[in-house]
């Protein structure tokens, strides 16, 4: 059976490092609230001459090495962003060219802080029809860049940042116990919601790019539930059980979200890959940098079955079960 399989990792940050003891400075706050309600300690801030774009470049070469496979050899890219360079082209395309690639299939896809579930979900799809043999999924953001700086319910939230992942179309096994590669995926959107997590601007309304507005004890509550429910349909289409999971890869928005969605499945926090305390919200680049981080650091295995779960803004909400 022909999936799409996990051939490397990368991860970029940006140079300036932000604490909460410096936002404290800026906005009426303090590190012992932003920890004990979010547990976030830090975040990374893009300056200047760093975009997504950039950002998403080194991410993508750090996997592509890790995979030992030439840009040349990439036939689609999918870069999943809620902030790109421009309005347009797509940054996959300004990705490709700072690689050097030629020619392939490069888009953009947004849905916000799943963008990275959609986007591998959207290349395994791709892949398994046979549009490409080699992919690249990169989620990156500069959040920073659509915060009001003003408003302490928000900034002291998101940080940016970019992850990627080279993705390689393999035959293998059926059984999904042994199967390596993208076993399953499931997405869901409910756009009823748009109003408790937005941008207030946008090229066909106000001309500007505009502020992240967020209603965040509603997005909490909705999150809980939708994760949970998504987690169990992921497995179930994959034919396994939760009981099989050896690392949960959550978006990172939340400290209380990741232990809460973790005792709903089951599953001990030593099996969580928790990135928020450093990184904070990088939206849809959190998934593919927790992923990258304990690739590198050894915790996650070859042959380890990972599931990678997010949701965010539309409200956008979606799992994939994978194995190493
Ligand atoms: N520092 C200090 N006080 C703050 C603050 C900050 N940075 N941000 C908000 N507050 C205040 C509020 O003004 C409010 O004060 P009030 O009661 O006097 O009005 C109080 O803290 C409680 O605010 P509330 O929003 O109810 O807190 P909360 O416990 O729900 O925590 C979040 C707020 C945002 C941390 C939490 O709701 C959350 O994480 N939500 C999910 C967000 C999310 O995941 N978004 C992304 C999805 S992709």
């Amino acid at each position: 059976m022909r999936r799409a399989v996990i051939a490397g990792t990368g991860s970029a940050l940006p140079k300036r490092c932000v604490t909460n003891a410096e936002l404290a400075e800026t906005v009426e706050t303090s590190d012992e609230w932003i920890v004990e309600r979010t547990g976030i300690r830090q975040r990374y801030v893009a300056g200047e001459g760093e975009t997504t774009g950039t950002l998403a470049a080194d991410a993508a070469r750090a996997a592509l090495e890790a995979a030992g496979v030439a840009a040349a050899d990439v036939g689609l890219i999918v870069l999943a962003t809620a902030t790109p360079d421009q309005t347009f082209p797509s940054t996959a395309t300004k990705v490709q060219a700072m690689l050097g690639i030629d020619d392939c299939v490069a888009f953009d896809v947004q849905a916000v802080c799943s963008g990275f579930l959609y986007a591998l979900t959207v290349a395994d799809g791709m892949m398994r029809s046979g549009t490409a043999d080699v992919a690249l999924v990169i989620g990156s953001e500069t959040f920073s860049r659509i915060l009001d700086w003003e408003d302490r319910g928000t900034c002291v939230l998101f940080g940016d940042g970019a992850g990627a992942v080279v993705l390689r179309a393999e035959d293998g096994p059926t059984d999904p116990t042994v199967a390596r590669g993208i076993l399953a995926t499931k997405l869901h959107a409910d756009g009823r919601h748009n109003e408790l997590l937005y941008v207030d601007g946008g090229p066909s309304t106000t001309g500007t790019v505009g502020k992240l507005r967020m209603k965040g004890r509603e997005v909490f509550r909705h999150a809980v539930v939708n994760l949970a429910t998504v987690l169990g349909e992921t497995m179930a289409a994959a034919g396994l059980d939760p009981a099989d999971i050896d690392w949960l890869i959550p978006h990172q928005a939340n400290a209380r979200i990741l232990e809460a969605t973790a005792k709903k499945l089951g599953l001990s926090p030593e099996r969580v890959v928790v990135t928020v305390d450093r990184h904070a919200n990088t939206s849809a680049a959190s998934v593919p940098l927790a992923l990258d981080e304990a690739v590198r650091d050894g915790r996650v295995r070859p042959g380890q079955l990972l599931v990678l779960e997010a949701m965010g803004g539309g409200f956008t909400w979606g799992a994939a079960a994978v194995r190493l």
